[in-house]
């Protein structure tokens, strides 16, 4: 029995004819990478000229101000347009309502004046959630096992405004409070510092891939619980989506969906509905999971990182908070 032929199957339409040639590859991709848009979180320890290891993240390091300052050079001399920072607090400081966050010389301000003073035109994009100052790792005030929404709300919107005045150009909270974009946006504008922009973590699941990041900044072992009460469930869309419009009409200018590549289908919904400038934060257990099966040879670490980087591109992101900003600006620039 003879069947059609594949000229008859496919109407004389090949796909491989387009596909033939470097040039032709060229000429027809729909998406790229670039440095711009790559914004690289980084770590911070109190001190001076000090660096740690972080054991679940390999390459990447906890590092105090004065590095950090170093750090920013190279990533503006690389062309990345902003760094997002994340404080490793004494557990000294830490306190239930993780009152540090209220110190205008807390360490993530004093990193914040550090960077501004070297590479005043990198964009700083700090967090006002209260994870890193808080002695249970919760993002907000905890009372008789509950986090408490309004009372939090009006702690970040403070310690935003002593962000804006440390020198950071935009205030990212990651916390998920109810009303916190607002609150945020009003404290910031009676400050005087109605140019200075909230990106939100529109969309942030509950997810069990921030494990590696919990040894970053040292919660793994405060953590009580969980964080379901106020992070998305994974399991949905439509409550993402109603939360970033919560948030756009709060006075978000950017918004964010964290997890990244587990979570491209909301990156994709909410460009679609919104319209708004996307960005995905690629996690450490993104992270995490590249280097390791790289390290074991199980996967081209390096090809591995830029194909899950143009993922985020395709899916409609904007830019990429990713650990690997750093590699892959090096490689992008590699003539
Ligand atoms: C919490 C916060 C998280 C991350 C950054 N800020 C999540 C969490 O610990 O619950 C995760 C970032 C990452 O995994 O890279 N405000």
């Amino acid at each position: 029995m003879t069947g059609r032929t594949v000229d008859e199957i496919t109407g004389n339409r090949r796909m491989r004819r387009n596909r033939r040639f470097d040039w032709s590859q060229r000429l027809v991709r729909e998406n790229t990478l670039t440095v711009d848009d790559l914004i690289w979180p980084i770590f911070l320890i109190p001190g001076e000229n000090r660096r740690e290891d972080i054991a679940a993240m390999p390459g990447v390091q906890r590092v105090t101000p004065d590095l950090a300052a170093k750090q920013a050079e190279e990533a503006a001399e690389l062309g990345i347009p902003a760094i997002a920072t994340f404080p490793n607090i004494d557990i000294a400081l830490r306190d239930e309502t993780g009152s540090n966050v209220l110190s205008a010389d807390n360490l993530i301000n004093e990193a914040t004046r550090a960077i501004k003073k070297a590479v005043p035109q990198i964009g700083v994009i700090t967090d006002v959630a209260l994870d890193p100052f808080t002695s249970h790792g919760h993002d907000g005030i905890l009372r008789d096992g509950v986090i408490v929404n309004d009372e939090t709300v009006a702690q970040l919107a403070q310690a935003a405004v002593l962000q804006a005045e440390a020198g950071a150009d935009m205030i990212a909270p990651s916390d998920m409070m109810d009303g916190r974009i607002g609150a945020i946006r009003d404290a910031l504008n009676e400050a005087g510092f109605s140019d200075v922009g909230i990106i939100s973590y529109a969309t942030k699941y509950a997810s069990a891939f921030y494990g590696p990041y919990r040894e970053a900044i040292g919660t793994q072992d405060l953590l009580k619980g969980d964080k379901r009460s106020y992070y998305i469930d994974p399991a949905n869309t439509d409550e993402a989506v109603r939360d970033a419009a919560l948030d756009v009409e709060e006075g978000a200018d950017m918004l964010m969906v964290k997890p990244g590549l587990p979570y491209l289908d909301i990156v994709w919904r909410l460009k679609e509905t919104f319209g708004m400038p996307t960005l995905a934060y690629q996690v450490s257990g993104e992270y995490s999971m590249i280097k390791a099966a790289a390290h074991n040879g199980w996967l081209d670490g390096e090809r591995t990182m830029m194909e899950s980087l143009l993922a985020f591109k395709r899916a409609g992101c904007d830019g990429i908070l990713t650990y690997f900003a750093l590699e892959a600006a090096k490689l992008l620039r590699r003539p």
